[in-house]
C-alpha cells in the first residue's frame, strides 16, 4: 500500500513524478505528496489530502525547476487522512516518503524524546525524526543506524537538505524497483511507473542503499560494498498500463480479457497438452505431492475456490484453500508432501507471501500463481507460473483472476494427466474444449450492452443476494465481491440451498437476487431455489448458460451466456458478473477504478 516514486533526470522533474504518481494511485489514494529540489539544494514539499489530482492544483506552477525529487501517494495507517499527515515528511535535513508499518514507533519516539518534533500522527514521521537525529553528514551511515532499530516493514526514500541532487532508499519487504536509462535514474513501488521511459528494472534488495544520481545508480550493502543491479525486462508493453479511450481502467482491463486468457495460454499448451515445461515446473512436483493448499487473498483466493472445485471432482484429491491472513494463525496442516500455491495478482500481498514463508519453513513446495514478474512472492517460491496479463491498474480485479483460473484449468488437466485421471485422448478434448473460452469470453463482451441494461434492475439496490451452486456459488463470491466493491451495494452470496436456513429472511420485494445457472447437473434445483425467492417478492436476474436454457428461465429477465463446456463457464460467468458491477458503479458516477477505502496491493497485515 502507497505508491512511492523517485526520481533525477533530464525531464520536467515534477511532471515525471506527478505521473508516476497518478500510475501508482491504485496502491491508495486518500492523500498524496511531492518534495523537491531546487539547483541551490533547498528541499520544498507540497502536500494535501485528496487525490493527486488535487496535488497537481496544489502545486500549481512551485517545483517547475525541480532537478530531483520524491513523491507518495497514502493509504492511511497510521494516523487520520489530512494534510498533515500526509507524505512527504521533513524533520531537519531529512525529507523522507515511506510504505510499510514502523511497529516500534511509539517505543523509538520515547527512547529518543522525539516528540517535540513530530507534528503528524504518523509512524513515518518518527522515522523521519530519528533519521533526522542520527544524520552527522554521511547519509548511508545515518541510515544503518537508522535500519539498525527499526521494527516492522518499510519502503522508505530520503533526501538530504544538504545533499542536492541524490535521492536515497532503502527497503525490507515493501517492494522498491528501480532503473537507469536515458531518462535518468527512477525508483517506484512498481514497475508500471517506471514502464513508461523503459522496460528493464531491477528490484532493490533488502537492506541495500540506494542511490539516484543524475548519471546513475548506486547500490551498496550496509557495509559500504557495491552491488551490480541485477537488471530484468517487463514485458509490459510501455503504453499498456495507460487507459486508451476507455473512460476506466476496469473496463479497459475486462475488455483485455481475450488477450489476456490467449497470452496465459501461450506456450503451456504443446501438441494439444497442457505443458509447463517452459516455466521449469517438473511433473515430479505435481506427481509427488500428496495435498494442495492454495493461500491467497480477496479475488485471488476466489480463483482458489474455483481450483478447489476442479481438483475436486478431476482428482479426486485432498485441496484447502486458505485465507492467507488466517492461515499460520490457524495450524495449518502442512507438511513436505504438501504442493503450496501461493496466488496473487501483485506478488507483493503480505499476508499471501508470510503464508507462503510460514509453509516454507514447514517443508511444503511452494508454487505461486502470480502477475507481476520479479514480485516479492515470486522470490520465495520454488516455482512460479505467471499469468501474462500485462498491467492491471482498476483496484478491483478482473483480467487477473480470469487469467489465474487459466493457469488452473491448465494445471489441473496436467496433474489428472500425469496422474492417471485422464486418458490421452480425455486430456486432449478437454484442451480442445478449452480453446474456445476466449471467443466465448469475446461473446460475452460483445452482448455488454444488454449487461448494461440488466445493471439498471440492480443499481438503487442497498442490499441484493447473489444464489447459485456448485461451481457457480464459487463463482458468485467473485462477483458478489467485485459489486460490493466498486458499487457500494451490500451484496452477499449464498449457496441456494442454504438460503432457506436463514438468509431468505432477508428477501422481499426490495431485494434483488442475482442468480447463476452454468452447471446441467444443478439446474433443476437451482431453479427450484430462485422459485423461492421470488415467490417472497425479490426481482430476480438469470444469468444462465445459452444451452441450459428453457422456457421456465424465460420467466426471468435472463442474460445468457455462451456455451463451453460446463467446468470452463467460470471464465465467461465471470467476466458477465464484472461487466455487471462495472455498470452498476459507472451509473451511480463512482470513481471505479478507486473505490473508497480499497487499495490495489497491500503489504500491511
Ligand atoms: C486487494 C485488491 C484485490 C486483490 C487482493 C489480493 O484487496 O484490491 O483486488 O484481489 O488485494 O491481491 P493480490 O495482489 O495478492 O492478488
Amino acid at each position: 500500500m502507497c505508491g512511492i516514486i523517485g526520481y533525477t533526470g533530464k525531464e520536467k522533474v515534477r511532471d515525471v513524478i506527478l505521473d508516476a504518481l497518478e500510475l501508482l494511485e491504485y496502491r491508495g489514494y486518500d492523500s498524496a505528496g511531492i518534495a523537491y529540489g531546487e539547483k541551490e539544494g533547498t528541499v520544498s514539499v507540497c502536500k494535501c489530502a485528496g487525490r493527486v489530482a488535487d496535488l497537481r492544483k496544489k502545486c500549481g506552477s512551485l517545483g517547475q525547476d525541480a532537478t530531483y525529487g520524491i513523491g507518495h501517494t497514502r493509504w492511511a495507517t497510521h494516523g487520520g487522512v489530512c494534510d498533515l499527515n500526509a507524505h512527504p515528511h521533513q524533520v531537519g535535513k531529512v525529507t523522507l516518503v515511506h510504505n510499510g508499518i514502523i511497529e516500534n514507533y511509539k517505543e523509538l519516539t520515547k527512547e529518543y524524546e522525539l516528540e517535540n518534533e513530530l507534528v503528524s500522527e504518523t509512524d513515518t514521521e518518527v522515522a523521519a525524526a530519528l533519521l533526522n537525529h542520527f544524520y552527522k553528514g554521511n547519509p548511508d551511515e545515518a541510515i544503518t543506524k537508522l535500519v539498525g532499530v527499526l521494527k516492522g516493514t518499510f519502503a522508505l526514500v530520503m533526501l538530504f537538505a544538504d545533499q542536492p541532487g541524490r535521492i536515497f532508499s532503502i527497503r525490507n519487504v515493501s517492494p522498491i524497483v528501480a532503473t537507469y536509462s536515458e531518462a535518468g535514474a527512477m525508483l517506484a513501488s512498481d514497475v508500471t511507473a517506471l514502464c513508461r521511459f523503459t522496460n528493464r528494472y531491477f528490484v532493490v534488495p533488502e537492506y541495500h542503499i540506494l542511490e539516484l544520481l543524475q548519471d546513475g545508480v548506486r547500490l551498496s550493502t550496509l557495509t559500504g560494498e557495491t552491488v551490480e543491479p541485477e537488471y530484468q525486462v517487463a514485458d509490459w508493453e510501455l503504453n499498456s498500463s495507460e487507459k486508451g479511450a476507455y473512460p476506466f481502467y476496469m473496463e479497459k482491463e475486462i475488455m483485455e480479457q481475450p488477450d489476456a486468457i490467449r497470452a496465459t495460454m501461450e506456450g503451456r499448451i504443446v501438441d494439444g497438452f497442457p505443458d509447463f515445461s517452459k516455466d521449469g515446473l517438473p511433473d515430479s512436483v505435481l506427481k509427488n505431492c500428496e495435498r494442495i493448499c492454495v493461500v491467497a487473498c480477496g479475488t485471488a483466493m476466489h480463483a482458489g475456490l474455483i481450483a478447489q472445485s476442479l481438483v475436486k471432482s478431476m482428482l479426486q484429491m485432498h485441496i484447502d484453500v486458505e485465507l492467507a491472513s488466517e492461515f499460520m494463525y490457524a495450524d495449518p496442516v502442512v507438511d513436505e508432501k504438501t504442493l503450496v500455491v501461493a496466488v496473487s495478482q501483485s506478488g507483493e500481498t503480505i499476508d499471501t507471501l508470510e503464508a507462503l514463508k510460514y509453509a516454507k519453513k514447514k517443508g511444503a513446495t511452494c508454487m505461486s500463481i502470480l502477475n507481476v514478474k520479479g514480485s516479492s512472492i515470486s522470490r520465495e517460491s520454488d516455482y512460479v507460473l505467471y499469468t501474462n496479463a500485462g498491467p492491471e491498474i482498476a483496484v478491483a480485479s478482473t483480467k487477473a483472476y480470469t487469467t489465474q483460473l487459466t493457469v488452473f484449468y491448465l494445471l489441473v488437466a496436467r496433474i489428472a494427466y500425469i496422474r492417471g485421471k485422464m486418458s490421452e485422448d480425455e486430456v486432449k478434448s478437454y484442451i480442445r474444449d478449452f480453446e474456445q473460452v476466449p471467443a466465448a469470453v469475446e461473446q460475452v463482451l460483445a452482448n455488454k450492452k444488454q449487461i448494461h441494461l440488466i445493471a439498471k434492475n440492480v443499481i438503487t439496490a442497498k442490499d441484493l443476494f447473489m444464489i447459485g451452486r456448485g461451481l457457480d456459488y464459487a463463482l458468485l463470491l467473485e462477483g458478489s465481491l467485485k459489486l460490493k466493491e466498486v458499487s457500494y451495494i451490500h451484496s452477499e452470496a449464498y449457496a441456494s440451498g442454504e438460503l432457506k436456513h436463514g438468509p431468505i429472511a432477508l428477501i422481499t420485494t426490495d431485494t434483488p437476487v442475482v442468480a447463476l445457472i452454468t452447471q446441467e447437473k444443478l439446474k433443476q434445483k437451482e431453479l427450484s431455489n430462485i422459485k423461492e425467492v421470488r415467490s417472497r417478492g425479490a426481482d430476480v436476474v438469470l444469468f444462465i448458460k445459452e444451452s441450459l436454457q428453457d422456457p421456465t428461465t424465460k420467466e426471468y429477465e435472463t442474460v445468457a451466456l455462451p456455451n463451453v463446456r460446463d467446468a470452463f463457464m467460470g471464465i465467461p460467468a465471470s467476466v458477465a458478473l464484472q461487466l455487471l458491477a462495472y455498470y452498476v458503479s459507472a451509473d451511480k458516477g463512482y470513481d471505479v477504478d478507486k473505490p473508497r477505502n480499497l487499495a490495489k496491493v497491500v503489504t500491511v497485515e
